[in-house]
């Protein structure tokens, strides 16, 4: 059975109170793990907020007991030291569980390398932190460590026009054919609650990686819905 990862990436949004209430509103109408029966445990949550929030929303979290992972949506290719502004996995690691790296926004305004990439994850890794590895085609590299990859076509990017689910399957199976080791393979670029089961259907899709339609709860609730109906 794949597990099937669901993952907010809420990008430049939300302040803390309406971060809190958007935790308020998701954190109660996510299936709690220890209702299900063994082997129905595979859905995994996670929410990447900006980090000056993502104190207030792991605390929410823990009060609440909810079971939403936190992640964030970057970190430093660098250890802890004189490197003003950037956030280390040393430190974060108290934070977060999980991260995402190469982001193709972060790829274009940013300037980051494959070579970054490669950085980021090896002190994701040794920080305990999991990297979450985005390219935008099969082609782009995938550091070696990496067990996590969301495959997010520009074109689908907050565009309204996602890829075919036929398309992110054959590119998701080309990028395990390369890479050649256990890994899984996240689908982003306009999914919602309307488009997301037919992803989910593909064999080698195991969730997504959420934008626009994260930012609203009702509707990530949704997709959670149909994550958790099918696995
Ligand atoms: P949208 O879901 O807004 O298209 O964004 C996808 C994305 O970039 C997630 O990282």
């Amino acid at each position: 059975m794949k597990n099937i990862w669901i993952i907010a990436n809420w990008k430049s949004n939300k302040n803390i109170a309406e971060a809190l209430e958007w935790i308020s509103l998701v954190g109660p109408k996510l299936p709690r793990k220890d209702n299900l029966p063994a082997g129905r445990q595979g859905l995994k949550v996670v929410v990447c907020p900006t980090f000056s929030v993502i104190e207030e929303v792991k605390k929410a979290i823990q009060v609440g007991n909810f079971p939403l992972m936190v992640g964030s949506q970057d970190l430093s290719p660098f250890d802890e030291g004189a490197y003003t502004g950037e956030e280390a996995a040393a430190i974060l690691n108290d934070l977060v569980e999980l991260s995402i790296l190469g982001h193709s926004e972060r790829r274009q305004n940013f300037g980051e390398s494959d070579e970054m990439v490669e950085r980021k994850t090896a002190q994701a890794i040794a920080a305990n932190i999991i990297p979450l590895v985005c390219v935008q085609g099969q082609d782009i590299p995938i550091p070696s460590e990496c067990n996590l990859v969301a495959y997010e076509p520009i074109f689908a990017i907050g565009t309204g026009n996602p890829d075919t689910p036929e398309n992110a399957e054959s590119v998701a199976k080309k990028i395990k054919e390369k890479v050649g080791q256990e890994i899984e393979i996240l689908y982003g670029g306009s999914v919602n609650s309307e488009n997301c089961k037919k992803f989910l259907e593909q064999e080698d899709i195991s969730g997504f990686l959420i934008g626009k339609a994260s930012l609203d709860g009702e509707e990530f609730v949704k997709i959670i819905d149909c994550a958790n109906s099918l696995i």
